[in-house]
């Protein structure tokens, strides 16, 4: 397989085109960005962490039973996976309320929610990725009927099985966000990442934070955390 040319740069990976029009590849980078770009930095070992992380997770949902783009992991930073047209939607997933959930709701972080919640976001940088419901999606036709029906039953399964891993690593899967993509031939299939970028991690007992709050909210320690989680995870 042959890397061609640069695709797309986002805030924290490269999208490279390949020689297969259904691969590309994927490159994550140490940049760190939070509150829509205005906040920059840098994670040292960010990316590779990410990388590798992302793929362990993709390839035990893919064990049972979600379908991920995930195709194969070609260097500590570089994954190659199937290429996908991204449903403009961010689809956080939450169990116990924290950040934008806490504050929006007055809700003190760590109350455990009664069900599990889901919210939409459109994925959009100069509107700050703003909430929407089901009626906004279908109006604007990011997704069908059926899709969103996939879309839901696919972040609840990715819960319990996210949850009950992290639970045997000393873990609480606290919130998480995920983004879904359609390969050419129209299968709805989880894409982007999985990662402490995308996920707030809680060390079950002393409820540290084992994630990027840590640089958003400037509480030091952050390449640890990605180290802290990459260990737990994968053992190094
Ligand atoms: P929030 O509480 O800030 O809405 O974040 C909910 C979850 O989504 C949290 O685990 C972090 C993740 N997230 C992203 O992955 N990208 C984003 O741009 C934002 C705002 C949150
Ligand atoms: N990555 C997002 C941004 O830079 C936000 C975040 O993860 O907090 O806007």
């Amino acid at each position: 397989m042959k890397v061609l040319e640069q695709l797309y740069e986002g805030k924290a990976k490269r999208v490279y085109a390949t020689d297969r029009p259904d691969v590309v590849m994927v490159a994550y980078k140490d940049d760190a960005t939070a509150f829509n770009g205005l906040k920059k930095g840098t994670i040292t070992g960010k990316g590779a962490i990410n990388n590798r992380m992302t793929n362990f997770l993709m390839k035990m949902l893919e064990k049972n039973g979600v379908p991920t783009h995930f195709i194969e992991e070609i260097s500590s930073r570089e994954t190659l996976v199937k290429k996908v047209s991204i449903i403009p939607l961010e689809v956080i997933v939450r169990n116990v309320a924290a950040g934008s959930l806490s504050k929006r709701l007055g809700l003190t972080e760590g109350t455990k929610l009664r069900r599990t919640v889901l919210e939409f976001c459109y994925k959009n940088d100069e509107l700050g990725d703003p909430m929407v419901n089901e009626y906004h999606i279908a109006a604007m036709g990011w997704a069908t009927a059926e899709q969103m029906q996939q879309i839901v039953s696919m972040a609840l399964k990715v819960d319990e099985i996210l949850t009950l891993y992290f639970k045997g690593v000393g873990v609480d899967l606290i919130d998480f966000k995920l983004e879904f993509g359609l390969t050419a031939d129209g299968e709805l299939v989880l894409a982007d990442e999985i990662s402490p970028d995308t996920c707030r991690f809680w060390d079950a007992e002393t409820h540290e934070k084992l994630d990027k709050d840590r640089f958003r909210r400037d509480l030091g320690g952050v390449e640890e955390a990605y180290q802290e989680m990459s260990r737990r995870i994968m053992g190094e």
